[in-house]
């Protein structure tokens, strides 16, 4: 039977990974993966964490089976941080969470139930999307396409095509949108834009899928949570996967969640049911310790402070970064990236192209991917004169 298998490419992100662990050379540097690395190079450990990891291990507790759809106490945190405290849409029961492996598992969950209540649905991303999006929907079984987003001679959104695309689509297709920075390229809708395409939306009866997996990087947590306010403001029902691995630095631990807002409290009950079910059939039910401490530092008063500050300074600091890597770029003759201190979040759309970006990677050990997305959020000040050095080089040849 395994004479049939295929060998598969590796996985456009975390295979660079991969490539980058095997490669020798100390001067290496991944750009690949969308990971923080602090000054030193280093994954942090947040304080906010590890303060909730040693009340946790101070008071030991058996590690029995969660429900299905998770901790009820981390859903409700969960709850609050997205859709407010004691908003109406949760007062009114109107909102499904489930506790998921991630956002890639919220993701998940998410496509399978969908698949599920509309399977010949189209699922609609942006061009470019994060690379894992078009996978994981055709794998869920959907006819993935796309609508126009990124504009390069713009460096920014064509939202007239993409206006015009959502105005193409067939009533019920499910419309993937990042609710903050872009994946990959670092450009985010204006409040008027999303407000044209929540229109668009309601109008053409498409189904949106919102994916937040980098609250807090763009402008605030508030900030680039206001779109989920929005679309509860228009009524509409809609999909909202989100991630702690970025905001908390809590990569492997796999703490997300699957929020499905409905148009009544009786349908929200139902799709719950239904989720469970896509959980029970998958994994069973989720891991305890990640969303233990997500729930230990949101509804900590001191701790939650600590973790909106510690944000705020990798926020801040990848600002910097940005413009430390257009300056250096600048002080090597390349002048037109400067638009790379504009983009927002973890990622900088450089513009490079696929051979480039195969040049950066051979002949000096920097990781990004093909499609020329560098993580600006692994650059320090040991490491940034080498890779403008690198790109200038990418660049003149
Ligand atoms: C990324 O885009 O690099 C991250 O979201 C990590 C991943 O799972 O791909």
């Amino acid at each position: 039977l395994f004479d049939r298998v295929e060998l598969a490419p590796a996985d456009p992100i975390l295979g660079l990974t991969e490539a980058f662990v095997a490669d020798p050379r100390p001067e290496k540097v991944n750009l690949g993966v969308g990971v923080y690395l602090d000054e030193n190079g280093k994954l942090p450990l947040l304080d906010c964490v590890r303060d909730a990891e040693s009340r946790l291990a101070a008071d030991p507790k058996p590690k029995g089976y969660l429900g299905i759809d998770g901790s009820p106490a981390y859903r409700d945190a969960v709850r609050s941080l997205v859709f407010g405290d004691g908003a109406d849409v949760l007062a009114d029961g109107r909102v499904a969470t489930v506790q998921t492996l991630g956002g890639t598992g919220a993701l998940k969950v998410g496509a399978d139930l969908l698949r599920q209540i509309n399977p010949s649905a189209t699922v609609l991303i942006s061009n470019p999307s994060w690379e894992n999006h078009r996978a994981l929907f055709t794998r869920a079984g959907f006819r993935v396409d796309s609508y126009r987003y990124y504009e390069p001679a713009l460096h920014g959104i064509d939202i007239d095509g993409m206006l015009a695309d959502l105005r193409s689509a067939d009533a019920g297709t499910v419309v993937v949108l990042h609710a903050c920075c872009h994946n990959p390229t670092g450009y985010d809708l204006t409040p008027e834009q999303w407000d044209q395409v929540i229109e668009t939306v309601r109008d053409r009866e498409l189904m949106p899928f919102l994916d937040m997996a980098y609250q807090g990087f763009g402008f605030g947590i508030e900030e680039d949570g206001a779109v989920v306010a929005r679309f509860i403001e228009s009524g509409l029902e809609f999909f909202l996967s989100t991630s702690f691995s970025k905001s908390f630095s809590l990569y492997g631990e796999r703490v997300g969640s699957l929020s499905v807002v409905s148009e009544s409290a009786d349908a929200a009950r139902r799709v719950l049911s239904q989720l469970k079910i896509c959980i029970r059939t998958n994994y069973s039910n989720p891991p305890t310790h990640g969303a233990a401490l997500v729930t230990a530092v949101l509804t900590d008063g001191a701790l939650r402070r600590g973790w909106e500050q510690e944000l705020a300074a990798m926020r801040d600091r990848i600002k910097q970064l940005r413009r430390g890597l257009v300056g250096a770029l600048e002080a090597r003759g390349v002048t037109d990236m400067g638009f790379i201190a504009g983009q927002l979040g973890m990622f900088s759309y450089s513009g490079l192209t696929k051979q480039q970006m195969i040049a950066l990677r051979t002949d000096y050990g920097i990781y990004g991917t093909d499609a020329g997305r560098m993580c600006v959020a692994a650059l320090n000040t040991g490491n940034l004169g080498y890779v403008a050095d690198a790109i200038a080089a990418v660049r003149s040849g």
